[in-house]
């Protein structure tokens, strides 16, 4: 089954925040929804006969982000997929609030920062080239502010993976090309979800656009980069910062 427009969306990460309005969004558009969370779909949501396809995994797991993929592809049953957004994330953060920075941390951690922000994204990437191509899709890469410039609030290790996730953009929008497929990211700044803090509040002063952003103007960035509209975009980083990130 496809949705009205007869296409088909794989989001990670929908169970909250950006993730969620962005698949609330395609689906009020017409489109189909798989997606997946380590949460089921919100209640609200799981009458929505265009959200009915949610696979639960947790994408830090390697094996598990394998086995999300084949299950997904079980599922389409050879239908092609039009979007895949690459959203599941995690910036960890110590008890005390400080920076989890290069000289405190465990490295472990590090790994599976890695793990969900950057391996995850190449890997369903990877997954779904073959139904990317078959629908001549769009993969949009969820990055981050903090990839460009040191942040006073976001570790070290977040901040890396989502700067190797902005290359990781750049490298698979040329090799994608070639299947038909335009990969592109989207490079929010401070947005209320609950991946924000309080003192983030304190961040305000230095947006031109003196306010938080929105996870419905995440979405909507999104959702216009893999229409026609930006057919002949590839390889770009839209910055969703209110100007954040002029400094
Ligand atoms: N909010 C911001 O200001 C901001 C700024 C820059 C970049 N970003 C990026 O935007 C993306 C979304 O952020 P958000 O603020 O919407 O985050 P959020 O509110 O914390 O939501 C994160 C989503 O990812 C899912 N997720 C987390 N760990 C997962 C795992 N191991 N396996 C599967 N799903 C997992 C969560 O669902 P479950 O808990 O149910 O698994 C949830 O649906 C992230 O990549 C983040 O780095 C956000």
């Amino acid at each position: 089954m496809t949705g009205r427009e007869g296409r088909t969306l794989v989001l990670t990460g929908a169970s909250r925040g950006i993730g969620h309005a962005t698949v609330k969004r395609f689906a009020a558009e017409g489109w189909r929804v798989l997606t997946c969370s380590r949460e089921d779909v919100p209640a609200e949501c799981r009458r929505d006969p265009a959200w009915s396809d949610h696979i639960v995994a947790d994408l830090a797991d390697a094996a598990e982000a394998e086995r999300f993929v084949a299950a997904a592809l079980a599922r389409l049953g050879g239908a092609p997929v039009h979007a895949l957004v690459n959203n599941a994330g995690v910036s960890p953060k110590t008890p005390y609030k400080e920076r989890l920075g290069c000289l405190n941390g465990d490295l472990a951690g590090w790994h599976a920062v890695f793990q969900l922000n950057f391996f995850t994204p190449l890997t369903l990437a990877r997954g779904f080239a073959g139904a990317l191509h078959a629908g001549k899709g769009a993969v949009v890469n969820v990055t981050s502010i903090a990839g460009h410039a040191v942040h006073p609030f976001a570790g070290s290790a977040y901040s890396t993976s989502k700067a190797a996730l902005s290359a990781l953009t750049r490298e698979m929008a040329v090799e994608f090309a070639a299947l038909g497929v335009r990969v592109n990211a989207v490079s929010p700044g401070e947005i209320e979800t609950a991946m924000l803090a309080p003192e983030y509040e304190n961040l305000v002063p230095r947006i031109p656009l003196h306010r938080l952003g929105t996870p419905d103007e995440v979405a909507g960035v999104v959702f216009r980069l893999c229409t026609e509209d930006f057919g002949y975009v590839t390889g770009a980083e839209i910055f969703i910062t209110g100007g954040q990130h002029l400094f």
